[in-house]
């Protein structure tokens, strides 16, 4: 028997354990806590999760143990909405932005997402990778061991595929586990300006059939709004990507309702994200396709802007939501979940056990991961957080506070405080 690592004295032990599917209405409020809880991992893998007396009766003698004297353990999170492989950054229309510049403006201005594939096509894979790296660190100590990261600063096969292998070399490395999303159509890069369709084509005819055949993908994205794709374009583009085995996410209805909430459940999508201007009848429609909303409200936060997605609403009509970051150089320079807890609770009205079930089961199973990790569950990869509470409520009530203690990635300590 290999060694084992045993956490134990934990104030709350919240499992989320529950059935093997994402957690919908009051079943988001139900997070399978076990009070003065422990858990065992053996080769990466949690073996048991029980009472202290329970997981010590199991230990032999050279078995490690971590003492979290009295804090919380939870899943560590699953932040199901990334970008996190680009060059430079956006400080100078921050700045702007702080002036009264608005996002759509500096983007019609050739800003924006354009500016960071820029930057972007002129960096190595090397230097992606090592700037990612210290992003990965960024996660880890926020408490995240799992991150949904979408290429989409290239715009170009070369640089598209150069992005997806950075992000196949940070899986390959770890302790992250890295789930890669292609989206090549994230803008139309400046030299298809006057010929969209070529694009598309592009995208759809090389891109595609590249990145599917070299496996860099697992999901294929698109921006769906008047001012980057229509729905005809992103249909176009989600169709070819499906038909080519890749599973389907959407960036729909986030800064108009265009019907890309409808588009996502027509394509019977995995996801839809933003969804900050959605209608009922797109709540509707996503809610009969059984297609997961991914809610981003940092991005509405760091944008100054004050229409939320409607969360509650969502969740009354029986939706599994799902919180995650957006980490991006433009909307959403952050890579912090717990940042996101908060937002979630005091800007979109959810307790704050909804929002840590948003932000681990649910966002796992949205990246076809849910029988892997999101819950302290025997089998399950060994992916923990050990915050400095010592009730689970603190985490989006203390909002800006590094609450990681200790953070376990598949059974290795990936970060201590
Ligand atoms: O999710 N909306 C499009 N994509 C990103 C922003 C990317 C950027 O500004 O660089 C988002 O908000
Ligand atoms: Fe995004």
């Amino acid at each position: 028997m290999s060694s084992g690592f045993a956490i134990v004295n934990c104030a709350q032990l919240v499992t989320l354990s529950g059935p093997a599917r994402p957690r919908t209405g009051a079943e988001m409020r139900e997070l399978g806590m076990v009070e003065n809880g422990a858990l065992l991992i053996r080769d990466g893998r949690i073996e048991a999760v029980g009472g202290r007396e329970e997981i010590e009766r199991r230990l032999s003698a050279n078995d490690t143990v971590l003492d979290a004297q009295g804090r919380i353990a939870l899943p560590g999170f699953v932040d199901a909405h990334t970008h996190p492989v680009f060059a430079g950054t956006r400080c100078a229309e921050f700045e702007l932005r702080s002036q009264g510049a608005t996002y759509e403006e500096i983007a019609a201005a050739g800003g924006g997402i354009l500016e960071t594939v820029r930057q972007t096509r002129r960096a190595t894979g090397d230097e992606l990778f090592e700037a990612a790296l210290r992003r990965q660190q960024w996660f880890l100590r926020n408490g995240t061991t799992t991150v949904e990261a979408k290429s989409g600063y290239g715009l170009a096969l070369d640089d598209e595929l150069k992005i997806l292998r950075v992000i196949r070399r940070l899986n390959e490395r770890g302790p992250v586990r890295w789930v890669p999303t292609f989206l090549g159509a994230h803008a139309v890069p400046e030299e298809f300006r006057d010929n969209r369709r070529a694009y598309v084509e592009l995208v759809c005819e090389v891109m595609l059939p590249a990145v599917a055949s070299e496996h860099l993908a697992r999901y294929c994205d698109a921006f769906c709004e008047p001012s980057a794709f229509s729905i005809d374009e992103t249909r176009t583009v989600l169709r070819r990507a499906a038909s080519l085995g890749l599973g389907l996410r959407v960036h729909a209805d986030q800064l108009t309702c265009s019907g890309a909430a409808e588009l996502a459940a027509s394509l019977g999508a995995a996801t839809a994200d933003h969804l900050e201007q959605t209608s009922d009848a797109g709540i509707a429609q996503l809610r009969a396709a059984g297609v997961q909303p991914v809610l981003l409200p940092a991005s509405v936060y760091a944008l100054g802007r004050t229409r939320y997605p409607r969360a509650r609403d969502m969740i009354e009509a029986g939706l599994a939501i799902v919180l995650a970051t957006d980490f991006n150089p433009g909307s959403a320079p952050t890579p912090s979940i717990p940042m996101v807890l908060s937002l979630a609770c005091t800007q979109m009205h959810l307790t704050p056990a909804e929002a840590i079930t948003a932000a681990t089961i649910n966002a796992a199973w949205s990246v076809g991961l849910g029988h892997e990790t999101g819950s302290l569950e025997p089998g399950k990869r060994a992916d923990v957080l050990v915050a400095d509470c010592a009730d689970y409520r603190k985490l989006p009530y203390f909002f800006g506070v590094e609450h990681a203690w200790v953070v376990v990635a598949g059974g290795e300590v990936a970060f201590r405080r």
